[in-house]
């Protein structure tokens, strides 16, 4: 929704009245409370009360700080990426052990600057906060805390934020700082609150989410324990807000989702992924599309169909394999074989030859063997990805590996690592290099950071390249030829 159009929800909302039951109006009624405590700070301070969200983990956290920006900015907020500000809200991410111990550490910095800053409010939110263990351990030992609340009722923020701001005021000294702590974490929810303010971080692209949550239970992964059950948004609204954004400029999306190709199955009125690509592609002024993540188990040759006739969506497909060994993909709950995904990759390849594909490697998960391990260099090699996302293997409790016998050695896991990080590059090296002197299509993203005389943006297949030009070009689809490869980018030069 616009600025314009928020202001004008807000003016119509009496806050002297009881808070309003439905949603989303509620929270307009609270973050029209905020903005009034907001206000009277800020002018008692002679200056302006600055926000800082600062965002761990995937696409899905990504795109719920601009929601959670958007809340900020209408309460009344100056967004800053400085952590001396009035509120810092960390969303956060659990995916691996070392995404917890990121948060835990950087929290300590956080006490200091509230000492200096005794109006400053900590917020936790995000897929950390929906573990158990997590929020009591916080509840106890980082007492600073504002307001802890999860990833089912982001939108509820305002309200929250406005219920801490009353805890502020009605607390003495005498109240215990664990008893001020806000929290507000729930275990799932069917709802999906639309309408809410939303801001972007760049004006010509944005993720769009199309479901939440996952079903898949990879044996691994924590993702359906903290982000809950799946469910599809309605295309109606999908399509509603991909109009407003091409409306306001936007060329590019990307449709979000932990596994698109179920998308629409949980629908009163079931639709599939590639039924929705298709009407997303009728959409006039948008240019590129792009979405995030395919299962392979679920891709349907339907969905292969759409790609190769489409003329938006992007050349690149992110299809995570985790591991090559049909019997650990087994006992990861991934529901394809090796074959069944090579099968799938020689199909894509047969539909569209000059596809980019990318992929997610797990190594060391339990009972991997140097056989496991083999077996998945041989799809690298077979494949021949873009460029791969590998992990190590992190244990998360709760999961169904996290009890499994034979556990990897570190050192073991740590040299398979490596081999598989050589393997890689050398592939996407090589792969790379077939550009060089093509001529394509580039969407300008940014200032080059280190050389401003260079641009930098993105080839339908997700490569970046830097060219020169100026900011005027930012959002922009140009055309450019790919003079040198640099193995993870291109050099090139602006033809039209
Ligand atoms: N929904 C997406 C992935 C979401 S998580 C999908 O199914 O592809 C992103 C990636 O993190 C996963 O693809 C996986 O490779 C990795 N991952 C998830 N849990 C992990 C764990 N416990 N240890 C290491 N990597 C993990
Ligand atoms: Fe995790 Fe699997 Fe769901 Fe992806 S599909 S989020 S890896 S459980
Ligand atoms: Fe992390 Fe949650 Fe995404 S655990 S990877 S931020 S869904």
């Amino acid at each position: 929704m616009d600025k314009i159009k928020i202001k004008e929800k807000l003016e119509l909302i009496d806050i002297t009245k009881e808070a309003p039951d439905t949603e989303p109006e509620r929270q307009y009624y609270f973050m029209k409370k905020a903005s009034a405590y907001v206000k009277k700070l800020s002018d008692e301070l002679g200056r302006p009360l600055k926000a800082c969200t600062v965002t761990f983990g995937c696409q899905m956290n990504a795109r719920d700080s601009e929601k959670i920006i958007g809340i900020l900015e209408t309460i009344g907020y100056e967004i800053t990426e400085d952590e001396k500000a009035d509120i810092v809200i960390y969303n956060t991410c659990t995916v691996r052990e070392n995404a917890n111990l990121k948060v835990y550490g950087r929290l300590g910095y956080l006490k200091k600057l509230k000492k200096q800053n005794p109006n400053m409010k900590i917020a936790l939110c995000g897929c950390m906060m929906q573990e158990p263990t997590v929020v009591e351990k916080l509840r106890t030992s980082y007492t600073f805390v504002d307001i802890i609340f999860g990833t089912h009722n982001i939108y509820k923020f305002a309200e929250l934020l406005w219920t801490s701001f009353e805890n502020q005021r009605l607390t003495t000294k005498k109240t215990k700082a664990k008893d001020r702590m806000i929290i507000d974490i729930w275990k799932d929810t069917d709802k999906i609150v639309e309408s809410l303010p939303s801001e972007r971080k760049y004006s010509f692209k944005a993720g769009v989410n199309i479901m939440f949550g996952c079903n898949n239970f990879c044996s691994y992964c924590i993702v359906p324990y903290v982000r809950g059950r799946e469910r599809s948004r309605n295309p109606i609204d999908i399509i509603r807000e991909i109009e407003l954004l091409v409306a306001d400029g936007v060329v590019e999306i990307m449709l979000l989702g932990q596994n698109v190709n179920s998308y629409g199955k949980n629908l009163d009125d079931p639709i599939t992924f590639a039924q929705l690509l298709k009407e997303v592609e009728k959409i006039e002024g948008l240019k590129r599309i792009r979405f995030m993540t395919s299962h392979p188990k679920d891709l349907s040759p339907d969905l292969i169909e759409v790609m190769k006739n489409s003329k938006k969506i992007c050349n690149h497909l992110h299809l995570p394999v985790q591991s090559g060994s049909s019997r650990l993909l087994e006992k990861m709950n991934r529901h394809y074989t090796k074959e069944k995904y090579l099968q799938e990759v020689a199909d894509i390849k047969a539909a569209i030859p000059d596809i980019s594909l990318t992929t997610d490697i797990i190594v060391g998960f339990p009972g991997e063997t140097e056989e496991d391990f083999e077996e998945t260099l041989d799809v690298v090699r077979k494949v021949e990805y873009d460029s791969a996302y590998t992990f190590i293997y992190s244990k998360r409790t709760g999961t169904p590996a996290a009890t499994m016998d034979n556990q990897v050695p570190e050192d073991v896991v740590k040299e398979r690592f490596q081999r598989l990080l050589d393997e890689i590059q050398t592939i996407s090296a090589k792969r790379s290099k077939r550009m060089e002197g093509m001529e394509v299509e580039v969407l300008v993203e940014e200032e080059n950071s280190q050389d401003d005389t260079l641009v930098t943006g993105r080839m339908s297949n997700n490569m970046l390249v830097h060219f020169e030009g100026d900011k005027s070009l930012i959002g922009q689809l140009v055309t450019v030829r790919l003079d040198e490869c640099k193995n993870f980018y291109y050099l090139g030069s602006r033809v039209s």
